[in-house]
C-alpha cells in the first residue's frame, strides 16, 4: 500500500470541495475529484498534478460513485477518507410556494447522494480505519422558518452522529462539518463579508490530519460578522 493518503471528494468542481482538494494536495494527500462539470474537474486535476484524479459523474447515481471509488483505489491503491460534500439549495423556498420536483432533486443530492458516498466508501475505509467527513450546515442545527434545505441538513447532522457511533466499532471516524454562510457559487450573488471556501477546507484538513487517537465529531465554522 502506498504511503500517501487518499481522499475522495464530492462537489469538487467549485466552492468548498475545490478548496478542500487544493488544501489536501498541499498537505501531501492524493485526491479523487467528483462532480458533473468535466471541464472544471479536468482543469483542477491538471493544476494539482499527479496527486489528483478527475472522476466526472453525477453523485445521485450510486453506481457512478462506486465506479469512481473503484477507479480511485485502482489508481492510488487506497482510500483513507471520503468527503461527502456535494449539495444544493432551493430556488423557491417554502412548502406552499415551493416546487416538489425541485425538493426531490435537492433531497436526491443532499441526502441520497451523501448516503451513496458512504455506501460506496465504507468497504475501503474499513481497510484503512479511515475517516468520513460530511458537509452539514448551521442550517441543520437551528430552526429556520419553513426551510426545507435546512431540514435536509438536519438529516446530515443526525446521520453523521450515527455513523460516528458505527465507525468507531472498527476504529473509523466520522466528522460533521457545519459551515455558516460561505462565499461560493452556492449563492447567485457574491458574499464578500462571509466565510471563504478556504476557511472550510482548512477545517476539513485539520480534521483529517488528527492522530488516530483524536476524534472530532463536529466542527462549526461561522463568519464573524
Ligand atoms: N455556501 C454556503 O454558505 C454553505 C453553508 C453551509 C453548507 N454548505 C454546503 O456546502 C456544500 C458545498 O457547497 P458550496 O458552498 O461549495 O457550493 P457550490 O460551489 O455550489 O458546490 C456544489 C458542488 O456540488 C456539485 N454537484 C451538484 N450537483 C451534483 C451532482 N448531481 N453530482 C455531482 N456533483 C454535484 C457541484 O458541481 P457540478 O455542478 O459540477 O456537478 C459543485 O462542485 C453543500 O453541501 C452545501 O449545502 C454551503
Amino acid at each position: 500500500m502506498s504511503d500517501a493518503k487518499t481522499v475522495f471528494i464530492t462537489g469538487a468542481s467549485t466552492g468548498i470541495g475545490e478548496a478542500t482538494a487544493r488544501a489536501m494536495v498541499a498537505e501531501g494527500w492524493r485526491v479523487g475529484l467528483m462532480a458533473r462539470s468535466r471541464d472544471k474537474l479536468q482543469a483542477l486535476a491538471q493544476d494539482l498534478g499527479d496527486a489528483a484524479l478527475a472522476l466526472p459523474g453525477d453523485v445521485t447515481d450510486l453506481g457512478a460513485q462506486q465506479d469512481a471509488i473503484a477507479t480511485l483505489v485502482a489508481q492510488f491503491g487506497r482510500l483513507d477518507a471520503s468527503f461527502a460534500n456535494a449539495g444544493k439549495g432551493l430556488d423557491t423556498p417554502g412548502t406552499e410556494a415551493g416546487d416538489p420536483e425541485e425538493w426531490r432533486r435537492m433531497i436526491d443530492l443532499n441526502i441520497m447522494a451523501l448516503l451513496y458516498t458512504t455506501r460506496a466508501s465504507i468497504p475501503e475505509l474499513r481497510k484503512t480505519r479511515g475517516h468520513l467527513v460530511l458537509t452539514g450546515s448551521v442550517a441543520g442545527k437551528v430552526h429556520i422558518p419553513g426551510s426545507i434545505y435546512g431540514a435536509s441538513k438536519w438529516f446530515v447532522q443526525g446521520y453523521a452522529g450515527n455513523m460516528a457511533q458505527e465507525m468507531r466499532e472498527w476504529g473509523g471516524r466520522c466528522t460533521l462539518i457545519a459551515p455558516g454562510m460561505v462565499d461560493t457559487p452556492f449563492f447567485a450573488e457574491p458574499k464578500p463579508d462571509k466565510l471563504k471556501p478556504e476557511d472550510i477546507a482548512e477545517a476539513v484538513r485539520f480534521a483529517l490530519t488528527r492522530p488516530e487517537r483524536a476524534n472530532l465529531p463536529e466542527m462549526v465554522i461561522m463568519p464573524t460578522g
